[in-house]
């Protein structure tokens, strides 16, 4: 199995840049940010950028598309991804999903607009859509790769399940799932060794995912990789008995490993057999660079570290 991305295999999460979520428009500041931001994931080996069209409103994808513009050659450097199928607020309705035809034509004609950029390198369908129909699907979807606009299709917040019904209907493969998964969310984990125990009823994540996904070549990727922080300074005087012990451990870790506690962190994820990649959110550049020895820790770490850190962050031993 390979990466969507074919290089390294951490991503840089791009809702973060543009400024505010609000209607205001972006400047001078937040385009400079996007290029600092950039630089800096650059600077640890990130080659995949992570968009949507809804990220801050359609802002993180232009406040990209600036820096592309103003930046020669930096287009064919990088590896761009970004995502439709939902729409926020708008048609008289609160937060939808949008998986017809016309909207994803629609929306990754905006995307490329705003990107300023003939191609995303990956579409991600964002979540399922109920009122999908997988052969409109595969219509737009051979539309915008037949016109070179879109190279690789992969999916957002799916099921096993669902992942196989949409595949039936494509002609192209699905190469990539992206789900939350971190030690604190970790019910993608839970979900596979819960199975016939009465605590697995606690766990909503669909039995089977994980698996369907490495056998069938289908890269995880990781959001919230970084549990917003909260292993790692951002709410340290509101951490529960179990979260306070995992940032104590990730920082011993740290200590034994030579390095971060955010590298500790994303190596957890990295050590699973599933190759995972994680999706890196944060905007301080400093904090990017603390990600960097994140694959050399997998490698090094023990099943003991692994588990520990597992046991540790659930707060109970496993059955
Ligand atoms: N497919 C989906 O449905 C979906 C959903 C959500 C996100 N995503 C993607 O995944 C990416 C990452 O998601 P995420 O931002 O939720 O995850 P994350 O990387 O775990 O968290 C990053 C967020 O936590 C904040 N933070 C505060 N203190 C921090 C610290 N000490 N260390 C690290 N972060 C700290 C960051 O703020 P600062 O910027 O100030 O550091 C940033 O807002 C997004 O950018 C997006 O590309 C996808």
């Amino acid at each position: 199995m390979t990466n969507a991305n074919g290089r390294g295999r951490l991503i840089y999460g791009c809702m973060g840049l543009g400024g505010p979520w609000d209607g205001t428009s972006y400047g001078a500041a937040e385009i400079d940010q996007a290029a600092a931001v950039i630089d800096a994931a650059q600077g640890i080996g990130i080659g995949l950028f992570d968009h949507a069209d809804i990220y801050r409103n359609g802002k993180s994808e232009a406040v990209f598309g600036e820096v592309l513009a103003r930046s020669q050659g930096l287009r064919e450097k990088i590896t761009l991804q970004t995502k439709c199928g939902i729409r926020l607020g708008e048609r008289g309705l609160q937060t939808h999903y949008d998986l017809s035809r016309e909207a994803i034509l629609e929306r990754v004609n905006e995307s490329l607009k705003r990107l300023q950029t003939d191609y995303v390198d990956v579409l991600l369908l964002h979540r399922p859509d109920p009122l999908m129909d997988p052969r409109e699907v595969a219509d737009a979807v051979g539309q915008l790769m037949a016109e070179g606009k879109v190279r690789q299709l992969g999916v957002s917040n799916m099921s096993a399940a669902q992942i196989a019904f949409l595949q039936d209907a494509l002609e192209a493969p699905i190469v990539a799932n992206q789900l939350e998964m971190s030690l604190l969310r970790s019910d993608w984990l839970e979900g596979t060794v819960l199975v016939n125990h009465p605590a697995d009823a606690g766990y909503s994540f669909p039995h089977g995912t994980l698996e369907y996904c490495m056998s069938k070549g289908v890269e995880l990727q990781a959001y919230g990789s970084l549990a917003q922080g909260r292993y790692t300074g951002a709410r340290s005087g509101d951490l529960s008995p179990a979260e306070s012990a995992t940032a104590t451990m990730l920082e011993d870790l740290a200590g034994v490993h030579g390095t971060t506690p955010e590298s500790v962190l994303l190596a957890w994820l990295m050590k699973h057999p599933a190759r995972i990649s994680p999706v890196v959110g944060t905007t301080n550049p400093a904090r990017i660079s603390a990600c960097a020895d994140a694959a050399a820790v997998a490698g090094k770490m023990t099943r003991a570290q692994w588990y520990g850190l597992w046991t540790t962050a659930r707060g109970s031993n496993l059955p």
